[in-house]
């Protein structure tokens, strides 16, 4: 019999009843190290206490009134988005499939109300991941993702990320605009080259397109800058982001330029929950922590430090890893052996994380790990491919 909750996910049997900092504990007691932060999105892990109180008081003043009034919650955060980024207007939603939705409309509104009405086709990247909804599908272009779901939703083409030539020759004059993630994460970390970037923005210019970056994951913080296309130099002319964006609370933010988001008149797009005084609250206190002196480095910092533990697994266990790869806290193992497996085993040892394609064992733990928490993520991963290492030699005797 179907359960009554949908299984659409292949659940641990773990259930978590509270959390402190970047650790969990479950119902009967026992304790793990959250290096997944629910799909990097508890930047500032669990129990954080300004955001804790953020949202308690706001619940207990008002906690929805609806985008027909104004939303003071969202003014300021607006506000300090785009004094902190490229973008001179922000929307807020609620997810990071519903950001993307609303960039790429506003890419080709900005398209159609500018002169160009037949410009409403958006090139994609190969292992790009941009939601579930049924365009955001027709993006992300996965066939795995789009069985049995009916025809895809036209307007999406699809190139290799860091290759110009491949990306120039995609370009004809039904092309609106260009949507990359500067890091891809659910492929595995793969991050975007930077002079490609460079090429890519370039190349928009030349032939009038619209940039679009989708920083759902890769933005607010995780990197080590607020949004990781500042490594590049770079700036898109529309960014999506959601995730830890108000630290769990459910919410995405669409950033855009006056150039674009000016289309976007009264009317023009909408959404119920979204740009709530609940969820500006939290997003709030997120951006008091990321915008703290000294806090985006101490993220670079404490990737590094991460990163230290992969390269002693490579290096330790070159049956087991490839490589690492990633930037700031969100990184990647690459696993010679099933990824689940090393999965399983970080879970035995007490550690949290989440897999990505390439057979990628993906680390994005809160923004807040600290100094001790990583040299714990050490021990405890080290146990963990001692202990797989142990089963793989077992079943190899158990097939001789
Ligand atoms: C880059 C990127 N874009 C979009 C999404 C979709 O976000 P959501 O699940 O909030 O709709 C994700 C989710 O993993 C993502 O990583």
């Amino acid at each position: 019999m179907i359960p009554a909750l949908m299984p659409t996910y292949n659940r641990a049997d773990l259930a978590f009843e509270r959390g402190q900092g970047s650790w969990l504990y479950t119902v009967d007691g026992r304790r793990f190290l959250d290096l997944g932060a629910g799909i990097a999105t508890s930047s500032l892990g669990h129990d954080h206490p300004q955001l804790v109180a953020a949202i308690a008081q706001q619940a207990g003043r008002v906690m929805h009134v609806s985008n027909l009034y104004r939303v003071p919650q969202a003014e300021r955060l607006a506000a300090r988005l785009v004094a902190a980024s490229f973008a001179d207007s922000v929307f807020f939603c609620n997810s990071g499939a519903e950001a993307n939705e609303g960039m790429v409309k506003i890419i080709r509104r900005a398209q159609a109300h500018g002169g160009h009405p037949e410009r409403t086709r958006i090139i994609c990247f190969n292992g790009a991941f941009h939601g579930r909804t049924l365009a955001m599908l027709s993006a992300t272009g996965n066939p795995k993702y789009l069985d049995g779901f009916g025809p895809v939703v036209e307007g999406f083409d699809h190139v290799p990320m860091n290759n110009m030539n491949a990306l120039r020759a995609a370009i004809t004059p039904e092309t609106a605009g260009i949507m990359i993630e500067p890091v891809q994460g659910e492929s595995g970390v793969n991050i975007a080259d930077p002079r490609f970037l460079q090429e890519v923005r370039a190349a928009c210019d030349e032939f009038g397109l619209f940039l679009g970056m989708d920083e759902v994951q890769s933005g607010m913080g995780r990197t080590g800058r607020l949004f990781a296309h500042e490594w590049s130099g770079v700036t898109p002319d529309v960014l999506s982001t959601a995730k830890g964006i108000a630290g769990g609370f459910p919410m995405g933010a669409i950033l855009a330029t006056e150039a674009t988001a000016k289309y976007l008149t009264a009317g023009s797009h909408g959404t119920t929950f979204g740009g709530g005084p609940l969820a500006c609250a939290a997003a709030n206190v997120v951006l008091d922590v990321l915008l703290a002196p000294g806090f985006l480095d101490q993220v670079q910092t404490r990737g590094t430090q991460l990163a230290q533990v992969l390269d002693a697994l490579v290096d330790e266990f070159p049956d087991l890893f490839a490589q690492w790869r990633g930037i700031g806290l969100i990184l990647g193992l690459r696993c010679l052996v099933p990824v689940g497996l090393m999965q399983d085993a970080a879970l035995h040892e007490g550690v949290l994380t989440v897999t990505a394609g390439d057979n990628v064992l993906r680390l994005v733990p809160p923004l807040v790990l600290t100094e001790e928490d990583c040299a714990e993520a050490g021990r405890r991963l080290r146990r963990a491919a001692l202990r797989l290492r142990a089963h793989q030699a077992a079943s190899a005797e158990d097939a001789a």
